[in-house]
């Protein structure tokens, strides 16, 4: 079989109130609203807007009723991740092919159709109470059937696409969900960091990325490692009680133009650990974009033998310390920023005390 997903579709997200959630991916980070769907639409149980920006596709959905399931897994995880939605070009093959590869089916191929034509859907479980939706878009004109179009123009931020999308797994399960990736969705193992590259005095982790041939799909996993101190990814799992999406990093063109928009428009982004700067320089080596523009934004830049990175992690964009968002710009680099970990857990290991987690 050849190549079995093309890209994300969309990502899903539930949370408590998706109206007050849509206000905020819109004014925080630029998107805009393209379609929704509810009791207007003829859904009387669930509510979902339709975010946009470049090839980034978020769908906010909120229960209505009080007996829908989707409150339990409220209840559970809090605000976040349950659906990272993969575009296919046939549905019935890729969900063969994943269920014979040991995958839980949650949705059998089913073709879904409305006046602007049809599509072929499929679900499949993946890590914690997460699922794949399959999508097969067969020429379909809108968002997906059952959405109506609701346009809310957004102001922009230079978001293009979804470079990545990181699990956090459970201790020692990081290595079945890398092997299972590769059975299901015929991603493979496209590199490691160990908890000697991923560590400080402190806290540890391991991360393997594995990703579609192409490298358009790329998912990281990371799993806790022992150290003196509790794992930021165990303090995840503990926040969201099973594994679940750690974070979504979105590619802008132009990052310096990105940080300084999400700045002025609230977003909270992690602090640059003081002297970060001091021999940054010296690792990189030169880059095209204005030192001075980098520090005063907090931008951090990272090399590897094919070329360098920017980016920058926000906080946690709900109350539990769970999922949050990175902004990232590759020049030629196609890895994640290994020599900015480090130089991170201090921050992320000062927020993680602030909240009596460490
Ligand atoms: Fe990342």
């Amino acid at each position: 079989m050849s190549q079995i997903v093309d890209k994300v579709h969309h990502v899903e997200l539930v949370v408590g109130n998706a109206k007050q959630a849509a206000y905020y991916y819109r004014k925080a980070f630029g998107f805009g609203q393209v379609a929704y769907r509810g009791p207007e639409t003829g859904d009387r149980e669930r509510v979902s807007y339709v975010l946009r920006q470049g090839d980034i596709w978020l769908v906010l959905t909120t229960p209505l009723h009080h007996l829908d399931p989707l409150n339990i897994w409220l209840t559970l995880h809090g605000d976040g991740v349950r659906d990272i939605a993969l575009e296919v070009a046939d549905v019935d093959a890729a969900f063969s092919h994943a269920v014979a590869g040991g995958a839980v089916p949650k949705a059998e191929p089913a073709t879904r159709k409305d006046d602007m034509g049809e599509v072929r859907t499929a679900a499949i479980a993946t890590y914690g109470e997460v699922i794949h939706t399959f999508v097969q878009r067969m020429d379909y004109k809108g968002f997906l059937p059952g959405f109506r179009p609701s346009e809310v123009p957004g102001a922009g931020a230079g978001l293009t696409f979804i470079d990545h999308i990181v699990g956090n797994v459970e201790d020692r399960q990081m290595d079945r969900w890398v092997d299972w990736y590769d059975r299901t969705l015929g991603l493979d193992r496209f590199v490691s960091y160990d908890d000697k590259d991923i560590s400080t005095e402190f806290t540890a982790l391991r991360s393997t990325v594995v990703a579609s041939a192409d490298r358009v799909v790329k998912f990281p996993l990371n799993e806790p490692a022992a150290g003196r101190r509790k794992s930021q990814i165990q303090e995840y799992i503990d926040a969201n009680v099973t594994a679940g999406v750690q974070h979504i990093a979105l590619a802008s063109r132009d990052i310096i133009a990105t940080i300084a928009t999400l700045r002025a428009n609230g977003v909270e982004f992690l602090a640059v650990p003081r002297g970060y700067y001091d021999n940054l320089w010296q690792r990189v080596g030169e880059v095209q974009e204005d030192p001075g523009r980098l520090s005063e934004l907090g931008i951090l830049v990272d090399r590897d033998d094919k070329g360098y990175l920017l980016q920058l992690f926000t906080r946690p964009v709900q109350d539990r310390p769970t999922l949050f968002i990175e902004i990232i710009q590759r020049r030629g680099s196609n890895s994640f920023g290994k020599g900015n970990f480090k130089a991170l857990f201090e921050t992320i290991e000062q927020e993680q005390a602030h909240r009596g987690n460490l």
